[in-house]
């Protein structure tokens, strides 16, 4: 059966979303299976440039069904912002569905978000500010509200009587106004007004699509590093990235995935705080920031960089089971005369390529060995013997080191400057 599953196997923003837009042309549904508008995806095709953070990266294909999954934490107002921006540039978004059991990313959560991580002090997540984990909170204390629900006013009404008392509190407590019950009934009304119709049962949709053998692309949100049970936790966000997560966030069973693209960056990019081993300072930093362009598509943060990491992009490989692999932004790299990669981690004196728990992470030492660069451009080459042979050596050891074969090499951000192996 054809789905495929494409999930971020670094710190996130490795070029999902390009690869999205890529391999949606040829799918007939796109479901995003988890976060929220924390996500920040760039695409750019035909259409223009555009940064998506809940739309599936599919909504460009306007023959697909583009489907907001049960895993995710929908801001129903970012969406309705997202929307209006996308029509604006001529693209009318009319496969947009939203499954009736995912859940609502309530104006409190948001509010929380901020309070909550900047009353952690030093130990601060430094979140997106997008309500992620407030809602997912709620969600497992079973006070979250699911989207479906706002068919049902007095439904919401019930759930914010029950948890708004304990939640006020919070907000007072940090020094925020309590929230009026009849002010999030006003724009439940509005939502229901907007979205109410492009509420749907993902599971009879899914299995329908299945049935009749039309593929599927599942798009993950972030990177392995990043995810809730297998990131470097704290420091994470608060859901499922890994294609596990496509089972349970995008409702399709798990035999059914049957290609898993982990989509790495040729180096390494992170938001937020939290360890990241391979990581540059100073001018070398500045550099390839600038020639990435590696600032945050949701936030406007610069982005911390640095080599590649093998190990973590391997450990990525092996959580994900990747099939293949799009290794992204590879014409960053040109014009250098060496390019260093982390082999493995120093932990206590020990080097292994193994993932090791937070504590041991934040003080592992990269191993690095160098191969030589390329000075060519690269970013007008299609075909993978047109690369330098130090460009395709170099994806080898990429390859050898996270154990999968990079099908798809990325060497621009357009659809087009792409090369499929
Ligand atoms: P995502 O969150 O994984 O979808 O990635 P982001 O969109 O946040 O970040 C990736 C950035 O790299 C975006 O600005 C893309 O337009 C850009 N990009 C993607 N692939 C390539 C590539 O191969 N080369 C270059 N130069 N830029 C790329
Ligand atoms: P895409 O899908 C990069 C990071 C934040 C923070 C941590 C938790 O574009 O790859 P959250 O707001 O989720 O509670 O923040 O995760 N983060 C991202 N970093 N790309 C993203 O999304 C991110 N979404 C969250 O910086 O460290
Ligand atoms: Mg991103």
């Amino acid at each position: 059966m054809p789905v495929t599953a494409i999930v971020g196997a670094q710190w996130g923003d490795e070029g999902k979303g390009k690869i999205t837009d890529l391999l949606a042309e040829a799918a007939d549904l796109v479901i995003r299976f988890g976060g929220g508008s924390n996500a920040g995806h760039t695409v750019i095709n035909g259409l223009g440039e555009f940064k998506l953070h809940l739309l599936p990266s599919g909504i460009f294909n306007a023959a697909a069904i583009s489907l907001l999954g049960t895993g995710m934490v929908v801001d129903f107002a970012a969406l309705q912002r997202e929307l209006d921006d996308l029509r604006r540039a001529g693209v009318s978004g009319s496969g947009l569905r939203i499954s009736n059991r995912a859940q609502v990313v309530m104006p409190y959560h948001i509010v929380l978000d901020r309070l909550l991580d900047e009353a952690r002090g030093e130990e601060r997540v430094g979140t997106t500010q997008r309500g992620i984990g407030p809602a997912y909170a709620d969600k497992v204390a079973r006070l979250g509200i699911q989207t479906g629900d706002i068919l049902f006013p007095d439904v919401v009404r019930r759930k914010l009587d029950l948890l708004l008392p304990e939640t006020n509190r919070t907000l007072l407590r940090l020094g925020h106004p309590a929230i009026d019950p009849a002010d999030i009934m006003r724009q439940a009304g509005e939502w229901r007004e907007c979205f109410g119709t492009l509420l749907v049962d993902q599971v009879e949709l899914v299995d329908r699509y299945l049935t009749e053998q039309r593929p599927i692309v599942l798009e993950g949100q972030l990177g392995a590093m990043r995810d809730i049970d297998w990131g470097e936790y704290p420091y994470v966000t608060s859901s499922t990235t890994i294609a596990g997560g496509g089972a349970v966030g995008g409702g399709v069973p798990p035999a059914a995935i049957d290609r898993v693209v982990g989509v790495v960056k040729a180096y390494t990019t992170a938001v937020g705080t939290g360890p990241m081993p391979t990581e540059l300072h100073g001018v070398e930093a500045d550099d390839l920031r600038t020639k990435g362009a590696e600032f945050g598509a949701t936030t406007g943060r610069p982005r911390r960089v640095g080599w590649f990491d093998g190990p973590a992009a391997c450990y990525a490989r092996r959580l994900n089971g990747f099939t293949d692999m799009a290794v992204t932004k590879l014409d960053v790299l040109s014009g250098l005369e060496s390019i260093p990669i982390c082999v493995a981690y120093d932990v206590a004196g020990r080097a292994s390529s193994d993932m090791p728990v937070t504590p041991l992470l934040r003080d592992a030492e990269p191993v690095f060995e160098s191969v030589p660069g390329w000075e060519a451009d690269i970013s007008d080459i299609r075909s993978w013997f047109d690369l330098p042979s130090e460009a395709r050596f170099y994806l080898s050891r990429l390859e050898e080191l996270v154990g999968a074969k990079a099908g798809i090499v990325s060497v621009g951000p357009h659809r087009a400057q792409t090369i499929l192996r």
